[in-house]
């Protein structure tokens, strides 16, 4: 049976005092009865740990770089999120492959480095809007695992998947539960054939995830949880999400 996992990608949004009321919030509703973690922005790692430190919720960056250290300026690694005592470091979401470049091979390579380190990566898929519509969702999500699977080699049932469909992500439009489902049994039996464990994997679902969806969603047989962008930003919308799962 596989825990579901709920966790909150803060993206760059936040302030310290808004960042303590959300993190007592969050850890004051406990207990769930699911694994829920927030990935914060790198600057505020420090403050998330200590806040939540002798709790069960989880801390995570959203970005790892692929080196352990050296001239690389500005880079965050997975040494110093070790250190930091991060569960979690998102790697290959969407806005960074769009906005910064990221290929499959760096989004591996970043995997690597977390898993490395006791990070667990939790790697991003997903298909934009014209891809879906030529009929290549499949194509593209199995593409961006594989590279993934390849480099990770007999690591590679660590890591954790997040399906987020481009077109869902920020824009109030989610995936409905049947095609989310789709997609993540593709990428089940992907994992599985390569691991042998992809039974025991989790493979969240990201794009639009709010209080009112979150539980069809969940219900579904390969949807482990959630990858919660906006509503993770807001105490009572990111709780109740946090309920539906478990
Ligand atoms: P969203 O973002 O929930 O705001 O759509 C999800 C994500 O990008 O991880």
């Amino acid at each position: 049976m596989r825990r579901k996992l709920v966790v909150g990608n803060w993206k760059m949004h936040g302030s310290r005092p808004a960042n303590a009321e959300l993190l007592a919030a969050v850890a004051g509703a406990r207990p769930y009865g699911c694994d829920v973690a927030v990935c914060v922005p790198f600057v505020y790692l420090g403050e998330a740990a200590a806040q939540l430190a002798g709790t069960d919720v989880r801390w995570g960056a959203q970005d790892v770089s692929p080196h352990d250290q050296g001239a690389y300026t500005g880079e965050i690694s997975a040494p110093m999120l070790q250190e930091l005592g991060c569960r979690y470091a998102i790697v290959g979401h969407s806005e960074r492959r769009a906005y910064h470049a990221e290929n499959d091979e760096l989004v591996a390579a970043k995997a690597q480095a977390a898993l490395g380190r006791g990070v667990t990566p939790i790697v991003c898929v997903g298909e934009t809007l014209a891809q879906r519509d030529a009929g290549e969702t499949e194509a593209v999500v199995k593409r961006q695992l594989s590279a993934v699977i390849h480099t990770l080699a007999h690591c590679a049932a660590e890591m954790v998947v997040a399906y987020e469909p481009v077109w869902a992500i920020g824009t109030g439009r989610t995936a409905t539960p049947d095609q989310a489902q789709a997609v993540h049994a593709v990428l089940r039996a992907q994992l599985h054939a390569a691991t042998g464990r992809g039974d025991r994997m989790r493979i969240l679902y990201g794009g639009s995830v709010k209080a009112d969806n979150a539980q069809a969603l969940f219900g579904m047989a390969d949807i482990d949880g959630g990858l919660i962008g906006g509503a993770s930003l807001k105490a009572a919308d990111f709780i109740a999400i946090c309920r539906a799962a478990g």
